[in-house]
């Protein structure tokens, strides 16, 4: 378990998945956490669920307005800041020439607008604490071209390239800024696409099975923590090898399909 004693952060979208999942990893390690989202309900029962070291804000990330009321509750309850999870999200699921730039702007406005704001809001915060962690939520579809997904990866693409920047510009402030890029993992953004939890229920990625939202929380808390202090301005990969290359079993289906077509 990673050592989040005395640590306070936030955590956009954190009524459910990921964002959960890293919101009681920060409570099992000894921090505080303000969990926001636009779910209501959800996300006051998640913090509930958290016991005394959690609490909940509606807070739509999209809004400067709200953004300043999370970060004020948050040093209200807590005195200081040390930690902000940009996780709120929303995904796509189209081929580019079917996407309409209304839903692909507001699938940037969401993804790496909403984490812009969060990492201009919170500085001052994290400054005046005298450093801190902001981790960012990209995606396997931040590091490669993944079908489907062209408002989706064209902002985790931004939130990757936005990490970096402000690693640079707020180093000297000891502010550490990294993303985090989850592979397939369950939750209930993914879980309308089919996919099962277990061993061999996803041969596509080389460990062969989809993620758990713990599995990507405890990169989250790591990044978290001062155990990670050296770490500014790094892409961490949690993806069961799904973006390192292809596997064999690709290969052999990449084989079997040019035989059909009798191209050689
Ligand atoms: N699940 C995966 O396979 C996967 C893979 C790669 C990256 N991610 C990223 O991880 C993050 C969490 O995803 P998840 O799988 O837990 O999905 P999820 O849908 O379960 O959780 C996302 C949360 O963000 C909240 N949210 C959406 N719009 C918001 C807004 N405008 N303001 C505040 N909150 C808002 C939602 O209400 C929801 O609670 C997202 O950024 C997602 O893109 C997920």
């Amino acid at each position: 378990m990673v050592d989040l004693r005395d640590k306070a952060v936030v955590i956009t979208g954190g009524a459910r998945g990921l964002g959960a999942a890293a919101a009681r990893a920060v409570v099992d390690g000894g921090g505080r956490v303000l969990i926001t989202d636009v779910l209501e309900a959800e996300g006051a029962a998640t913090a509930a669920a958290l016991g005394g070291a959690a609490r909940f804000l509606r807070h739509d990330v999209t809004s400067e307005d709200d953004w300043t009321a999370a970060l004020e509750y948050a040093a209200a309850e807590f005195g200081r800041l040390d930690g902000l999870v940009n996780n709120a999200g929303i995904a796509t699921g189209r081929f580019l020439e079917h996407e309409s730039v209304e839903h692909f702007r507001r699938v940037v406005e969401v993804n790496l607008v909403g984490t812009f704001i969060g990492i201009k809001a919170a500085v001052p915060l994290l400054r005046a604490n005298g450093g801190g962690s902001i981790v960012n939520i990209s995606s396997a579809a931040g590091l490669t071209g993944l079908a489907l997904t062209a408002g989706y990866g064209a902002s985790k693409w931004g939130v990757r390239g936005l990490s970096k920047i402000g690693a640079v510009e707020l180093a000297e402030s000891r502010i550490r800024v990294n993303s985090v890029h989850p592979g397939m993992t369950l939750t209930p953004m993914t879980a309308p696409v089919g996919i099962r939890a277990g061993e061999g229920n996803y041969p596509g990625t080389p460990l062969g099975r989809v993620g758990a939202p713990e599995e990507i929380a405890a990169a989250v808390a790591f990044l978290l923590s001062d155990s990670a202090a050296y770490m500014t301005g790094a892409e961490l990969a949690v993806d069961g090898g799904w973006t390192a290359g292809l596997t064999v079993q690709h290969l052999a289906a990449d084989a079997r399909l040019t035989e059909r077509r009798g191209v050689r």
